[in-house]
């Protein structure tokens, strides 16, 4: 299985494909989801709300993507979240300087690096514009934000590069009128913007993307106070820190060695760790990887990011960034609204621990680690969970004669608003099977003549291909019991 496999199942079966593709004129890194991507995608979001929204009773807000310049202005975007860009003196191509260069040399000049080091690599290696041959310019900064005009006068304002920066502008109204008490979670889905300038890999470098994002405001004095971590304390985890792989250790144990800093940051470690386990992903093949000086965002003291391995590498999933007061702070001194809260008598700034998890690139990971090719039967299948399977059940007429299609709609009908369920009567009823198998769907049931007769169906299982009799009058409940959460 490989990258181009999981592309051709996207594509073919309703998974995601690219936008405005009929236009000659359609930009790279954007992408639709189709019904079974959006399905997918509605039941990961439940399951994330399950397993650490309400798991960890947080607050979740819905804020707006456009946001004005003094927010980017306080949060340091407007300054600092730039890339380093190289342009071909010849034919003009614009790469981006510290991938260029770890491509063509095996030299890593990390992307914050001041612009003169890449100048400096790039002239000692003689790195050349990969199309053309020619010589580069000197590196330069691009900022990523998309700028929007508002209104007649064309005001500045900015498409959100992150979802937190309304958390943040919105700390003090929520934790006022939430009755809020630290350490205290609040919580936000929704898209994101940045001008990449390699968008590439369909879901896993978008310039219009997902996320589901966790800042944690806590007391910076009592990340050791943490109420649930009896709870996770023997949940294993993987580290690397320094490039050095460590094998799993508990999150009690990674606490009191010291490879992570405090409960806090470990509590939240194993809520992901578990939440993944959940989707299906092989945790098996992930790690949190301590991030260096160089390489973390500008906003983080200590970053962690969730990685996990794939058949194009490791990809990051989730972005786990203690970031101190460093947003308050900032929002605080710009716009002079009061960020401060009253902490067991005392006042404080709270701190932030940030669960920044990408949703496009989860979901490719979800259909890659459970894509199975099952040589034996001809088939492709995922091996989805249940509960987040795009259909959870097919309904099928063995033939459409004799009144059996007829008996089939009323099945499908008394279950269709409660599950995703597909009817279908058309085609061998092994291509119907085969179809079902490519989106995941855990059942199938198909009516045949015994069922005039007796009211009982076969119902058929993804993985294991097994089927069995069932009344129709025990159909609801024997779906609700495969399809159920854990
Ligand atoms: N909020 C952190 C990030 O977008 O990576």
């Amino acid at each position: 299985m490989n990258y181009d496999q999981i592309m051709q199942l996207a594509l073919e079966r309703g998974f995601y494909f690219p936008s405005c593709e009929i236009y000659s004129d359609a930009q790279a890194g954007f992408w639709e989801y189709g019904p079974s991507g959006v399905s997918l995608k509605s039941k990961f979001i439940e399951l994330w709300r399950r397993e650490l929204v309400r798991r960890d009773r947080m607050l979740e807000i819905d804020g707006s993507q456009i946001m004005s310049q003094s927010v980017f202005v306080a949060s340091g975007h407007l300054s600092s979240f730039a890339d380093p860009i190289i342009t071909c003196q010849k034919c003009r191509s614009i790469f981006r300087a510290d991938k260029l260069i770890a491509e063509i040399t095996s030299v890593v000049v990390p992307e914050s690096a001041e612009l003169e080091q890449f100048d400096k690599v790039i002239a000692e290696k003689d790195v050349r514009c990969p199309k053309c041959r020619g010589n580069f310019d000197n590196a330069k900064k691009f900022n990523m934000m998309f700028k929007v005009g508002i209104g007649p006068q064309s005001e500045a304002a900015y498409l959100r590069p992150e979802t937190c920066q309304s958390i943040f502008v919105d700390f003090p109204r929520l934790y006022k009128t939430m009755r809020g008490r630290l350490p205290i979670g609040i919580a936000q889905i929704g898209k994101s913007f940045r001008n990449e300038i390699s968008p590439r890999q369909s879901l896993l470098r978008l310039r219009e993307f997902y996320q589901a994002e966790i800042e944690v405001f806590c007391n910076p004095d009592k990340l050791n106070d943490i109420d649930g971590f009896s709870e996770i304390e023997n949940t294993e985890i993987r580290l690397m820190i320094d490039d050095t792989i460590i094998k799993p250790v508990t999150c009690k144990e990674a606490v009191e060695s010291g490879m992570l800093p405090n409960k806090l940051v470990a509590y939240y470690l194993a809520l992901l760790v578990e939440f993944y386990q959940k989707t299906g992903i092989d945790v098996n093949k992930s790690r949190f990887r301590k991030l260096g000086d160089k390489e973390k965002a500008f906003y983080a003291s200590v970053a962690f990011d969730f990685e996990v391995e794939t058949t194009i590498g490791w990809l990051e999933l989730v972005a786990c960034n203690y970031r101190s007061d460093y947003d308050l702070k900032s929002h605080g001194n710009v716009s002079k609204e009061k960020f401060e809260v009253l902490h067991d008598n005392v006042k404080v700034l709270p701190h932030v621990f940030e669960l920044s998890m990408g949703i496009d690139r989860s979901l490719y990971t979800i259909l890659e680690h459970n894509y199975k090719e099952d040589k034996d039967n001809d088939r492709i299948f995922l091996s989805l969970k249940p509960y987040l399977a795009p259909i959870h059940v097919g309904v099928l007429s063995l033939v459409k004669k004799d009144g059996l299609a007829e008996k089939t709609e009323e099945i499908f009908s008394k279950i269709k608003r409660k599950y995703d369920a597909f009817l279908d009567h058309s085609g061998a009823i092994g291509r119907r099977y085969r179809r079902l198998d490519e989106v995941g769907a855990p059942l199938a049931i198909t009516i045949d003549h015994q069922t005039l007769q007796d009211d009982t169906v076969t119902i058929r299982i993804r993985d294991s291909m097994e089927q069995e009799r069932i009344k129709i009058s025990d159909l609801d409940s024997h779906i609700t019991k495969a399809t159920s959460y854990p």
